[in-house]
């Protein structure tokens, strides 16, 4: 089994790039998909991701990123490894695990301090996680406004929510980061951020909506499902506490009859009293993890990032889960 980078690849193996990933039942990203990804501010480490290849196929992979994360005492630059696949043919032989030291490797010699990944409890590949030092670190909240309830559903005077229809993911960005200023975790996020997202159709912009007062922009809500029975938000955030409440109000009056659910989001811990005190449930955690893994021996790790994920202002949302 030998392992390369994107840039080491041999030629002949490119083709295979664009299969790889329909075992997963995602769509295919072949060569040229990735070239237009890292012409954009997408975080992609410089070297992309590593493969593992035997017999002229391309097994295995591991993408990486490199993110901003901002601890209590300063931020760093942390490793987010985004995509583990194994091709059904070649699992079960350690190529994932050789190609996860292969990253851990690059990137403590590029002084690293610490490795990130989102999995599922369930999943066979957390064991494997479990297996190199990964520890669970966070799991996102959700909840729960039933439909029918009997609730008054009008939206706040003087706040209305209005979708994004501009592409360039700016207006996005601009409230995220006002929004987040002062927070923990992920932040500040990538610059470009949405408007990657958006050009590469991984989001629209109408999917976001704006919570405005006067002309002004004072939150996002991002909907992930807008169903007959149900209105769902994975990436809720307000440019001051003081906006909890109307957006919460604006999307119940926007869900009308339906249930209201947050998913996903530290938004329910930011506003869980009110929450709580309208009725919604509250589920602290879900199948979903993020693990972490201190990448050197704990004197040379500086920071102990993995402390603040039960600070409240720890801040994440679907966009942070890589
Ligand atoms: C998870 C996955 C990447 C593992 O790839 P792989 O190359 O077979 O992994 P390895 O052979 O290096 O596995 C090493 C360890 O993982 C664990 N493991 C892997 N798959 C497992 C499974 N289905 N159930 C339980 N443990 C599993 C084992 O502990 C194994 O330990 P061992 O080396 O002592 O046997 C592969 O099954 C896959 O691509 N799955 C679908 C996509 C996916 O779930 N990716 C992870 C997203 S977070």
């Amino acid at each position: 089994m030998r392992i390369y980078d994107l840039d080491g690849l041999p030629p002949g193996l490119l083709p295979q790039l664009g299969t790889f990933q329909l075992s997963d039942g995602d769509p295919p990203q072949g060569v040229e998909f990735i070239r237009r990804l890292r012409r954009t501010p997408h975080p992609a480490s410089d070297y992309f991701a590593v493969y593992a290849v035997e017999d002229g196929k391309l097994l295995s992979r591991v993408e990486t990123l490199q993110l901003p994360f901002t601890g209590p005492t300063g931020s760093d630059v942390v490793v987010g490894i985004s995509d583990v696949l194994t091709r059904p043919d070649g699992v079960g032989r350690g190529l994932a695990r050789s190609l996860l030291d292969e990253v851990h490797r690059r990137e403590r010699v590029r002084g690293r301090h610490w490795s990130y990944l989102w999995t599922r409890r369930s999943w066979g590949a957390h064991r494997l996680y479990e297996s190199m030092g990964y520890k669970d670190v966070f799991s996102p909240p959700s909840a729960l406004g039933e439909a029918g309830r009997s609730r008054q559903r009008r939206p706040d005077p003087g706040y209305r929510l209005t979708p994004e229809r501009t592409t360039d993911g700016r207006r996005l960005e601009r409230v995220l980061r006002e929004a987040t200023a002062g927070r923990l975790g992920f932040v500040p996020r990538t610059p470009g951020s949405f408007r990657t997202r958006i050009y590469l159709g991984w989001r629209k912009p109408e999917s976001h909506l704006l919570l405005r007062r006067g002309a002004r922009t004072v939150g996002i809500a991002h909907l992930s499902d807008d169903s007959r029975w149900n209105l769902s938000v994975n990436e809720v955030v307000v440019t001051g506490s003081e906006h909890q409440e109307p957006m919460v109000r604006c999307l119940e009056a926007l869900a009308g009859r339906r249930s209201l659910t947050f998913q996903g989001t530290t938004f329910v811990r930011d506003a869980e009293g009110f929450l709580r005190a309208r009725g919604y449930q509250l589920l602290a955690a879900s199948h979903s993890l993020l693990m972490a893994k201190a990448l050197g021996p704990r004197r040379t790790t500086g920071a102990d990032l993995r402390t603040v994920f039960a600070d409240p202002r720890y801040s994440s949302h679907r966009g942070d889960m890589f």
